[in-house]
Formats: C-alpha cells, structure tokens, sequence
C-alpha cells in the first residue's frame, strides 16, 4: 500500500508542469495539476477532462487553439474515473495503460496490442503528434505499434483514414456521444459498409440504415452531389484487396475543420471554426431533407423534394403506388409495386434512363468493372432478376463499370443537379411510352445540332482565348481538389475569408432558363405600370401584376434605389437567384434592365401574401389548424433549401408573413430572397431599416449589432410561427401592455398556460393540442436569445414532423424589452450602431 502511494507521489511530480509531447515508461501522466502533453505544432492537447457537466474524468484530445473545448477522441469513453486520481502510463510491452491510483490493479483502459514482445526489450514512447494523433513507437521500428486514428470516436479530422483495412478487419468509423456530458456510444454510428459488391457509406441509427450516402462514383458518393471540385481540401478514395478508405486531407493547415457525428441532431456534420466569432459554422451536414431519410418513398418510390409537382414521393416508372390512400396523404413508406400486368421476363422489355438520381440500394447488386453501357445492358436484360443498372465510374462524363440490381430497388431519389444516371427495366408497353418522348427529343436535336454546333466552336474560341490569357493561375489552383458544392460562385460558403472570393469562377448561365425582358415588353404588359395593376409596395419598390402577349401572368418588381450596382453584377445575381428552384420559393423568369431602371420578373400568384389570410377577421378562418401546420412546414422546407440545399447560401434576411405568398392552393411561397446578393448588403439593411415594421422579425445580435447569419432567419422563423399560432401580428402585442408577442408567450409558456396564445378563430383545436403545443415549443427554440442554441431550419424540419422529444427552450430574446422608454420611429436611426437602452421601436406596419 506505501509502495503504492509512494508511487503515486512520484507521478504528480513528475507529472505537473508538462509541456512536453511525450510519455514515456519512467514519466506517465496523471490527472490535475494542468498535467497535458502539448503536441509539437500546439494543434492538440491530450489531457484529463470532464465533459459538459459531468465530474467524471475521461482521457482526451481536443484542440488547443480553440476557445470552446472541444474534444476529438476519448480513450476510456465506457469506463470513466470518478475522481483526480487517474494515471495514464506506458508499460514496458508498449501498451498505454489507465488506471486509478488508489486502485491501481484494475485497469480502466487499454491499448492492448498483444503482439508487441516480437520486438523484444525495447524502448517505447507514446507521442501526440500534431494531427491530433497519439501515437506509440519503439526505438527499433519505424511506424506505430498503436495509434488513436485507428480507434476514432465521434470525430474525423483530417488526414484520418476513415474506412476498413480488409486485411486485419480493422473497421475505422464515427458513434456519437450519449451526450454532451457522456461521451459513451450513443445510437448513431458512421461508416463505410463493405458487405456489398459496392463499398457504401452509411450512417446508421441504432443499427438500422437512417441516411446512405451510397457508393462511390470516381467522385463523390452517390448520395452526397454537393461534393465538388473544392479548394479547402482534397479527397482521396482507395478501394482495393488491402483496403477501402477515405481521406480528407486540407490544403490550408490553419483551417480548422472537422467531421463530427452529432447525437443531438442526428447528422453528420462537417464544421470549421471561426477564430474571430469563437464559434463552430457547420457548413455542410447530412441527412439534410426529407428524401435524405433512408427509404423515405418506401420500396421502388423515387423521392423528389425539388420538383415543382404535388407529392415528395413518386413511384419509379412501371410500378404504382402500394397504398393508394396513405401515399395522398403522402406517407410514402409503404412503397410502390409493380403495376398489373407488367410482363418483364422475355417480353420485349428495356430500359428508362432516370438521370440525375441518387443510385439505390447497392447491397444486393454484382459489380463488373470491365463492362460499358451497352454490355450492362444486356447483362441486366440476360437475367429475369435483374431490376436495373448503372455505371460504376462517372469520371469524364462517361459510363465505365458495370452495377446490376437484382432485388427490390430502395431508397433512389432525385437532385436537381449532380445526381447519376439509372436505367430501370421495365416492360414493353412502360418503354414504349417513355421512346416516343425521347423520339421527339431527337427529331428535335437533329434540327438543332448543325446551327449550335457552329455556335459552339466559336464561342469555345473565343472563351479559351480569354481562358489562356486570364485564368491560368485561377485555373492550375483547381487542379484535383473537391469542393462542397458551390460551384458557379464561391461566396456562397462561409467558410473562407473575402481573399478567395477574388477566385470565384465564370458565372455559369448555360443551361437556365432567365430571360431578359425588353422594356416596352414590360409596358405592354403592364399597361405602362397603371395603378389598376399594382398590387402592392415592397421594401425594395413596387410590385405590378402583368400579362404577357402570350397569356402568361407574371409579377413585375420595379426596383427603387438600385443605382449602387452595375449591370454586369445584376445580371449574374438574377442568374444565380433564378437558378433556386423550389415548390415553397417564388420563381423568378427574369429581368429587365434599361437605363437606370431594374425590374425583376416573377411568376404571378394570384392570392395575396399570409399576412393578408393571417390577420384579416375574415379571411383567416381559411387556414384552419391543418393549412398552417402545411404552411409552417412549406415555409421550413423553403428555408432550407435556401440554407442548406441549394447550391448558394442564402440567407434571407427579411423573412415575414408578409413575403410568404400562397398559391391557389394556398401552399406558401417564399418571395423576395436573395435580395441582399442582387442589391448588396448595405442596401437590404437600409431597406429592413426604413420598413419598420420588420423590426419585430429581428433577431436580437442583427438588431444591436448588425450580425447576420443563417439563425437570424431561424429566428425571423420562429417570430412567424407565433404569428401563424396566434393569428395575430407581433406588433400589435405591445399596445396591450405585453413585453411584446415573444415575451408573452414566453411567460405563458412557463406558467404551462401556452395554449392560450392559440388563435380564438381555430375554434375548437382539442385534437391538435398537442401537435400545436410542439410547434410553440419550437417557435420559442427558435427566437431563443442565444443564436447558438437556435436549431437549423432543417432541424425545424425535423422536429416538425417527427415526435422526438425537444430540449426545453432557453431564454427567449426580448427584443422591445426596453420598449417603454419610448415609441419612436427609428427611420433614420443607425441598427449598427444603437445601444441596447438606446433601442427603440416603432409600431409602424411594413406594407
Ligand atoms: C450544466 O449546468 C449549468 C448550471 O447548472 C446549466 O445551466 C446547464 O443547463 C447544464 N448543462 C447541461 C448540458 O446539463
Ligand atoms: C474516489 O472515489 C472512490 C470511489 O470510487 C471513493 O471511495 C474515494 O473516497 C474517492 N476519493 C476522493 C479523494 O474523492
Ligand atoms: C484485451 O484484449 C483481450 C483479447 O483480445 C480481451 O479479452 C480483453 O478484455 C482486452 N482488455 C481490455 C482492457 O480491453
Ligand atoms: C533505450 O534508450 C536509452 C536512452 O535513450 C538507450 O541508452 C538504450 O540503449 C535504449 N535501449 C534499447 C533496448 O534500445
Ligand atoms: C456485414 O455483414 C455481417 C455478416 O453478415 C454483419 O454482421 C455486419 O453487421 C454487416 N455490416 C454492416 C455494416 O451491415
Ligand atoms: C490559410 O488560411 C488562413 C486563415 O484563414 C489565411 O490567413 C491564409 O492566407 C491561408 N493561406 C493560404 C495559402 O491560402
Ligand atoms: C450538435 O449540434 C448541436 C446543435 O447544432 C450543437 O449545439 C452541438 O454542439 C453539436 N454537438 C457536437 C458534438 O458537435
Ligand atoms: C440471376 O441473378 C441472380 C442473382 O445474382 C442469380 O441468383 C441467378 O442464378 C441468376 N439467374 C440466371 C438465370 O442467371
């Protein structure tokens, strides 16, 4: 027992102040006195911590140049020591060993490498290196004995093999935390599934699939499109004999970026950190929509969030919907089967070609690399089991390796870009529809090619011309990199300082349909801007309803104020905005510029915005509870696709009732965004400032200090959910003696009284109790005080439409609490620059 304790002494004082990388047998660590080893570089600190709120002492890394500890890899992450007294020490067979010095036989934690004695007597050294790997190597033999990359926990850093060595077993993935004060296994875990002809990647939910990002297609995975040609780091895939793995390695080494397996949200998060804010930005995460959830449409369903039609779901051709009545109400989770009467075996059957989808299921399917499109064909044709093919390697646009399916074909859907091209065999009668449409493509192509051919050849010219002459360097930078996607213009990703915006790439305008409108077009729709056509005075100018020659309604926003951009920059913003399509956003056709005036063309819909249908005494009685959870959940979807999906970022900025627009069928559509990219920041915020009444939509960090990001439109989000709850305006709170709208719910909600705020004109809402109480309960996380602790609108999504239960909200943001010093109107008033007591609010409508 003396000798133990006498032991133990010795420890701490070897151990306190370290600042060194190394342990070794004869100067082991042990918990307190800021004992840590420092790796060489100052990247990591491998050190004793106790997570969250938690007093358990676990062994960890985490970085040393990030404020917010945060760790990356946890040792005894089952096997906690409940007091100061753990040592991590390096016996003399080379394995790092834990235990508790007041019991010291019992060993917490183990590197347990049982082959070390073949080196013999040998000198061992544990080493944290500076990619955040500790590391254990002899005197005698290069290489590790032991290394903590091979036993990651819920993080991947990079220049980690993430994947399985196919000789020894080892299988390399991510499993979250329980939670943030137990770093135990929790129930989600990341990996690369080898058990296919086709490796996959994979992220499960208490082992079953839950997201798949599918197979790997020479460029990205299958499920992940937004992975492009990238200039923050580079990828290298290896599948062979030895081996299949994935490496992420950076290109700049002073970015700090990790991936991390996130048990809260249930994704997989990829996140850099912010030096000058202190904080995470995640700026890529999966499963990000609705058709993200594996098998979403259920068996042979094709899932399609993009596509402007009615349902999510959609059953591949050939094949009906199983049941009728569930996929209306659009659960899609039984799946389609095969229409009646379909003869697939020897029957004159073949093959439709669905582009742009993410590949099925590749579990069941064999693999061969030695055939092209035309030989998979037929080897899919050969055999009556086979469902459908596509090619292995996309690489160079082309189709080289052969997969066939041979089972039920699960979990396909669709993007709208960057998708891969599937045939799907079917029967006589389904070819013969789907040909005559490609027929009449063709016929179509044959006219065409001559006159674009010629077309083409010059503009090429004169492009690579100008390519050669101006793009070199931008051009060799690109060479071999990946990207999440965010390809025509890179200002899109946060991720980056403004110095590698000046390598943003050629604006691409093929392929999408904006049109330049003449003036005297517009006029003649318009009937020269009469008063009888406009229909309403936004923030950025009027708004007339036209007709085209052809019959068409469109919407024309005749811009004020737009002398501060040229030509050349309207015109690339209006491509790049018109390229974000969505059944919950506005479409916008096109523009029109002539001298100093700027008008943008939208489609027309015929009903008026949600403010009109909210607060109006009659009209509101349209919306039972049914429509606005319908609207609640288009404008979340909306909100997504424009902070996650689509290939910019945007951030909307001015999200209200009064720019949601519902269509005949009153499905919400979202208007007016990407106005801060066509106008340029400054404006959209002198914009927001002369509207007052978009005051009560701000979030507190945009009103007091002029920050903007993504959770101030979560934020925005929540201010509007309140109002589709209460049917009321956020204004008109104030004149009754309330804080404000958020502040008496808020109140309510703690008293457990929230139901109260529940609009009188829904009647009676017995049934919907509860779904109502959960969406004030993710208003109030959403208008949270912290913008931190605010979810992503794809978490909104989330909580929408699954029962999971929610973490209590935490302090809402009142941001008229200092109201009663006054009701002025602050139209000419600086937000960047005003106080908080200095903050004052006007009750001025918007529009
Ligand atoms: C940790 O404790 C603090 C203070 O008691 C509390 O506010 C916070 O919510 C706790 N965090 C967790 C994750 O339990
Ligand atoms: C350490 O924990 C053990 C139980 O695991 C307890 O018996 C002991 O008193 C604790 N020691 C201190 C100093 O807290
Ligand atoms: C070490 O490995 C052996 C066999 O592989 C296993 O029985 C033992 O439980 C392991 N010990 C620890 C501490 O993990
Ligand atoms: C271990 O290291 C010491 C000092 O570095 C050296 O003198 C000794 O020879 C080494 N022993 C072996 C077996 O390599
Ligand atoms: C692969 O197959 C084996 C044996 O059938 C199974 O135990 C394992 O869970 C499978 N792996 C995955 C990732 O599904
Ligand atoms: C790497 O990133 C840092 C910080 O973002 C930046 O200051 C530096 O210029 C970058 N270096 C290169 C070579 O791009
Ligand atoms: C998980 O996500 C939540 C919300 O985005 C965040 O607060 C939390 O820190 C994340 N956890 C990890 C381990 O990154
Ligand atoms: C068709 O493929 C299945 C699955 O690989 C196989 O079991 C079956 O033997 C094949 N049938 C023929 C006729 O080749």
């Amino acid at each position: 027992m003396f000798c133990c304790r006498h032991l133990f002494f010795i420890f701490l004082l070897l151990g306190s102040c370290t600042s060194t990388s190394i342990i070794t047998v004869d100067e082991p660590l042990s918990d307190g006195h800021d004992n840590v080893l420092v790796s060489s570089g100052e990247s990591f600190v491998l050190g004793f911590f106790s997570p969250g709120n938690s007093s358990r002492r676990y062994v960890g890394i985490w970085y040393n140049k990030v404020s917010e500890q945060t760790v990356v890899w946890v040792a005894n992450r089952n096997n906690p020591i409940t007091n100061n007294s753990g040592v991590l020490s390096l016996d003399k067979t080379g394995n790092l060993v834990l235990f508790d010095s007041q019991k010291p036989d019992v060993v917490v934690w183990s590197t347990n490498v049982s082959s070390l004695s073949s080196f013999g007597e040998s000198n061992y050294s544990a080493e944290l290196l500076d990619t955040g790997n500790l590391v254990v190597h002899n005197s005698k033999n290069k290489g590790f004995v032991w290394q903590s990359f091979d036993f990651p926990t819920d993080t991947l850093l990079p220049d980690m093999k993430f994947g399985v060595d196919r000789r020894s077993g080892l299988n390399r993935f991510l499993t979250s935390w329980k939670s943030s004060d137990n770093p135990e296994a929790g129930s989600y875990s990341y990996m690369i599934d080898i058990n296919g002809s086709v490796p996959q990647l994979f992220l499960y939910k208490d082992k079953d699939p839950f997201w798949r990002g599918g197979s790997w297609n020479g460029l990205r995975w299958t499920g992940v499109p937004e992975l492009r040609s990238n200039f923050i780091f580079k990828v290298s895939y290896v599948d062979n004999a030895e081996e299949v793995s994935i490496v992420y390695g950076m290109l700049n080494a002073s970015i700090i970026s990790r991936m991390v397996l996130n048990e809260s949200t249930g994704t997989i998060q990829r996140s850099t950190w912010h030096p000058g804010d202190h904080r995470w930005d995640n700026f890529w995460s999966a499963p990000q929509d609705q058709c993200d959830y594996f098998s979403h449409c259920g068996v042979y369903g094709d899932c399609s969030l993009y596509n402007s039609g009615e349902y999510e779901c959609k059953c591949l051709p050939g094949f009906e919907p199983k049941s009728p009545r569930d996929w209306y109400l659009r659960d899609g989770s039984q799946g389609c089967v095969q229409k009646q009467n379909s003869q697939l075996c020897r029957n004159g059957e073949g093959f439709v070609q669905l582009a742009e989808v993410k590949l099925p299921d590749t579990t069941k399917t064999k693999l061969d690399m030695n055939l092209g499109n035309k030989a998979c064909a037929e080897l899919c044709l050969k055999n009556c089991s086979c469902t459908g093919y596509s090619g292995a390697d996309v690489r160079g646009g082309g189709f080289s390796g052969c997969i066939t399916w041979y089972d039920k074909l699960v979990d396909l859907r669709e993007y709208s870009r960057g998708g891969q091209d599937f045939y799907i065999r079917v029967d006589a009668v389904e070819l013969a529809k789907n040909t005559k449409k490609s027929k009449r493509i063709q016929g179509y192509v044959k006219v065409l090619v001559p006159v674009l051919l010629s077309a083409v050849i010059f503009v090429l010219f004169a492009l690579a011309y100008w390519l050669i002459t101006k793009r070199k360097k931008a051009l060799r930078r690109k060479e071999g990199m990946m990207w999440f996607q965010n390809d025509t213009n890179k200002r899109g990703i946060s991720v980056h300082g403004s110095s590698m915006e000046e390598e943003v790439d050629e604006i691409e305008t093929s392929n999408v349909d904006v049109k330049f409108y003449t003036l005297s077009t517009i006029i003649d729709a318009t009937e020269n801007f009469s008063l009888a056509n406009k229909v309403g005075e936004g923030g950025f100018g009027s708004v007339y309803k036209g007709k085209l020659r052809n019959g068409q309604e469109i919407a024309v926003k005749r811009l004020s104020n737009t002398s501060g951009q040229g030509i050349e920059e309207f015109r690339n913003e209006v491509t790049l905005i018109a390229k974000l399509q969505h059944r919950n956003l506005v479409r916008l056709f096109g523009y029109c510029i002539q001298r100093e005036e700027k008008m943008l063309i939208y489609e027309y819909l015929p009903n008026k915005g949600l403010d009109c249908f909210l607060f109006d005494k009659e009209k509101k009685s349209v919306l039972d509870w049914k429509k606005r959870f319908d609207i609640t959940l288009g404008i979340a979807r909306g909100m997504v696709y424009l902070h996650h999906d689509s290939r910019l970022r945007i951030i909307h900025r001015d999200l209200k009732a009064s720019n949601v627009l519902l269509d005949l069928n009153l499905n919400p559509k979202i208007s007016d965004f990407g106005m801060a990219r066509i106008f340029g920041n400054n404006q959209v915020e002198e914009t927001t400032r002369r509207v007052v009444g978009t005051y009560g939509y701000m979030s507190p960090e945009y009103a007091m200090e002029g920050l903007f990001s993504i959770k101030s439109d979560v934020f925005s989000f929540g201010v509007m959910l309140l109002e589709i709850i209460t049917g009321r305006k956020n204004s008109s709170y104030q004149s009754e003696n309330f804080i404000n709208m958020i502040g008496h719910v808020w109140d309510l909600w703690g008293e457990s009284n929230a139901l109260e705020i529940v609009d009188p004109a829904l009647g009676n809402t017995h049934e919907y109790d509860s779904e109502i109480l959960r969406c004030i309960h993710i208003a109030l996380l959403c208008v949270q005080e912290s913008a931190a602790a605010r979810p992503s609108m794809s978490e909104v999504v989330f909580m929408l439409c699954n029962e999971i239960s929610l973490q209590p909200p935490g302090q809402a943001a009142f941001l008229l609490r200092t109201a009663n010093r006054g009701l002025t109107n602050t139209s000419s008033g600086s937000v960047g620059g005003v106080s908080v007591n200095d903050y004052t609010i006007s009750t001025v409508e918007g529009r």
